[in-house]
């Protein structure tokens, strides 16, 4: 199989509080140390002409965790939302959200017109494609889609048909998604999108990812064949 190219590498940024905790600092500012790595990455995507990426940023599940926590989150995604978003124009960055964004659901409506915005703004960009996923869960996801389906009366739902009222419809799928913070598994991430996907999971907590670790996970990704179930060409 050809050498592999890469469409879209989605991102598990864990360990910001494990990163925090070992320096004694608080959670809070892990996940703020975790908005600079944030910022490092998009711009070694660009480098790598990787044309989209997505990022698990809130699940539907961190509504669970105490409030302090659940408050400094959305304060801190407030504030990407008006800081960053004018130097992700300038970079050529396009930014869409993913997730449940029902008006009257949890995200405040304050945060759901940043985010209108943000997409507003951003919607012209060419140099890569920016999925933040927020209020954001894979089961949720699909189920959404499904219900859209019903909603319309189809009478039988294939896989296409799925596909086509995600939240990502007309994206490429992931050819890779990269876990950080040491632990194996999904999380109830991209359920859908992820069935092919590599999975690379890095013992480095989000903060303390590099450029360089992504370069290399990167280029080891590029000599990797994929096959989607067939078997190696030439066989
Ligand atoms: C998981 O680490 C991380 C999160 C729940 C939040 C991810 C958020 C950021 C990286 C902040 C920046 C994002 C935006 C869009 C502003 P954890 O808290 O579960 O870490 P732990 O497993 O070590 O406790």
């Amino acid at each position: 199989m050809a050498k592999a190219g890469i469409n879209h590498i989605a991102f598990i940024m864990d360990g910001n509080g494990r990163w925090a905790q070992a320096r004694g600092l608080s959670r809070l500012d892990g996940h703020k140390e975790g908005a600079n790595t944030l910022r490092t990455v998009v711009e070694t995507l660009i480098e790598q002409n990787v044309p989209v990426a997505s990022f698990y940023a809130f699940s539907s599940e961190n509504w669970g965790r105490p409030k302090a926590e659940v408050e400094g989150l959305m304060l801190l995604l407030k504030n990407y939302l008006t800081s960053e978003v004018d130097k992700l124009a300038e970079k050529g960055a396009k930014l869409t959200f993913v997730g449940d964004r029902t008006k009257g659901g949890k995200l405040s409506s304050s945060i759901l017109a940043l985010m209108d915005k943000a997409e507003e703004k951003t919607k012209d960009g060419t140099a890569i494609h920016l999925n933040i996923c927020i209020n954001y869960g894979g089961q949720d996801e699909i189920a959404r889609a499904v219900q859209k389906l019903v909603d319309a009366g189809e009478g039988v739902i294939t896989p296409k048909a799925i596909e086509s009222q995600l939240d990502t419809a007309g994206q490429p799928m992931p050819d890779l998604c990269i876990r950080t913070g040491g632990e194996q598994r999904l999380s109830n991430f991209m359920l859908w999108q992820l069935s092919y996907a590599e999975l690379f999971f890095s013992k480095s907590y989000w903060p303390a990812f590099s450029k360089e670790e992504l370069t290399q996970i990167i280029q080891d990704f590029s000599g990797r064949q994929r096959r989607f179930g067939k078997l190696p060409e030439n066989q």
